[in-house]
């Protein structure tokens, strides 16, 4: 078999065979397929695609590509839940705790930043002490004793993926939906959970910048999900304005600790009151209804808050700094930024509001950067906010001076501002299960 034809069939619009698709990831891991030849094959699937059965075959390589992991040492029903990335969006370490609290297993694998996007592994890293990187074996004795661990994905999980999204990155082949679909499935079902709860983002913050798109990748996920044998669930939610009003590691686990205590911004806490009560339904702990009435109780209870507390001493994180938010270090330099005219706040550019925060420090320019886990943003207003000339707009945090003014310019140019409001857009757009559709407007 020969890259070469491989390449020729896709760019023609052909169906690869499992035969095909399979040589290629192997090959390709191996470093036996260059990557000159795998850039002209992603570029082919970019413009061609892919049928849901090729896409379902490359998906299965790429998480065969390294370890499939086995988590039946865990008692019950494990759940996973997947985010396809944006901004400020902090929901894993809300929803994890409110499931352990309700009795549902987590054992969860997250990632890192990704371009303008946050990762749930470096929130977590801004926690002192906090370990990320844990023997599979205290991993799975944690699940058992507290409910919950949520760690960094090791490094042979799904690797082809791994050098799959490396080049996708600088070969502009990243927002392609079986490739997207591929790329987080493949982690998902080498990471060895039961049931698998997917987080579509969409918006201008999302990979997938349109509703139908990401109702695409939706489905794929869950069909290829549901043929591996795991229920899998998908919610479509809103990524056209950032979660919550913060954004930058060590301020979104403050805002994580705001909201556990039933304090944090309204739609921070409802997306994660339906992703939770998802996940819980998907650990068959009751039907949806019952599922959110016990997601709100583990809040109002201060229960969730505790499960996060001991995930967080289990880790090796020194949990003094959530029972008093004060002891995070405060970054040394910060800004206002303040409206220049009246009006109401009609757009805010998402991906525009994650670069002005990544450049503050609180994201990667390069793969080997380091975070500064104290530095982001605070907003103060949001889409549908009426603001005064003079009135506060965000408040940078960062430890570089230098950086405060291309990330003011960035932010102030990612906010429009109007005479006239718009009428906000929903926070949740559509529930799929396996060949089921549900619009919602809530
Ligand atoms: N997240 C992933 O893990 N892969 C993608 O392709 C996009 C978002």
């Amino acid at each position: 078999m020969r890259m070469y034809d491989i390449i020729i069939k896709k760019r023609n619009g052909g169906t690869l065979t499992e035969e095909e698709i399979r040589y290629m990831i192997h090959d390709y891991v191996l470093g036996n397929i260059p990557d000159y030849q795998m850039s002209a094959m992603l570029m082919a699937i970019y413009f061609q695609g892919m049928t849901d059965i090729e896409t379902t075959i490359l998906t299965d390589a790429m998480a065969h590509s390294g370890d499939m992991v086995d988590l039946s040492g865990i008692d019950g029903i494990k759940v996973d839940k997947h985010s396809t990335g944006g901004v400020g969006d902090k929901t894993s370490l809300i929803i994890a705790p409110i499931v352990a609290a309700c009795g549902g297993k987590v054992a969860k694998m997250s990632g890192r930043g990704l371009g303008h996007t946050g990762g749930t592994v470096d929130k977590m890293e801004s926690i002192p002490g906090m370990q990320t990187s844990i023997p599979r074996e205290k991993f799975i004795n944690i699940v058992n004793k507290i409910g919950l661990c949520v760690i960094g994905q090791s490094g042979n999980l799904a690797p082809a993926d791994k050098k799959l999204y490396a080049l996708r990155d600088v070969t502009a082949t990243v927002d392609s939906i079986p490739l997207i679909a591929a790329s987080i499935m493949s982690k998902k079902l080498a990471a060895g959970n039961d049931c698998i709860l997917l987080d579509v983002k969409t918006g201008s913050g999302a990979f997938m910048k349109t509703l139908d798109g990401s109702i695409e990748l939706a489905k794929k996920m869950v069909a290829i999900g549901e043929h591996a044998g795991k229920k899998t669930v998908a919610l479509i939610t809103d990524m056209d304005i950032p979660l919550g009003f913060a954004i930058g590691n060590s301020l979104e686990i403050i805002e994580v600790v705001e909201t556990l205590h039933n304090k944090g911004p309204k739609d921070l806490t409802e997306v994660c009151l339906h992703l939770a009560s998802n996940m819980l339904f998907l650990c068959e702990k009751g039907t949806l209804e019952e599922c959110r009435k016990m997601s709100e109780e583990a809040i109002a209870s201060g229960a969730a808050f505790q499960k996060l507390i001991e995930m967080v001493e289990a880790q090796g994180g020194d949990s003094s700094v959530l029972k008093d938010t004060n002891k995070f270090d405060k970054a040394p330099c910060e800004r206002k930024v303040i409206a220049s005219t009246d009006g109401y706040i009609t757009h805010m550019n998402t991906e525009q509001c994650g670069i002005s925060s990544l450049v503050l420090g609180a994201g990667r320019e390069k793969k080997e950067d380091s975070i500064d886990y104290s530095a982001g943003i605070i907003l103060n207003k949001k889409v549908g906010d009426y603001v005064k000339a003079g009135e506060l707009l965000a408040t940078l945090y960062t430890s570089k001076q230098e950086t405060l003014d291309e990330s003011e310019r960035i932010l102030l140019n990612a906010i429009k501002i109007d005479e006239k409001p718009v009428k906000l857009e929903p926070l949740i757009f559509a529930r799929i299960e396996k060949d089921k559709v549900e619009k919602l407007v809530i």
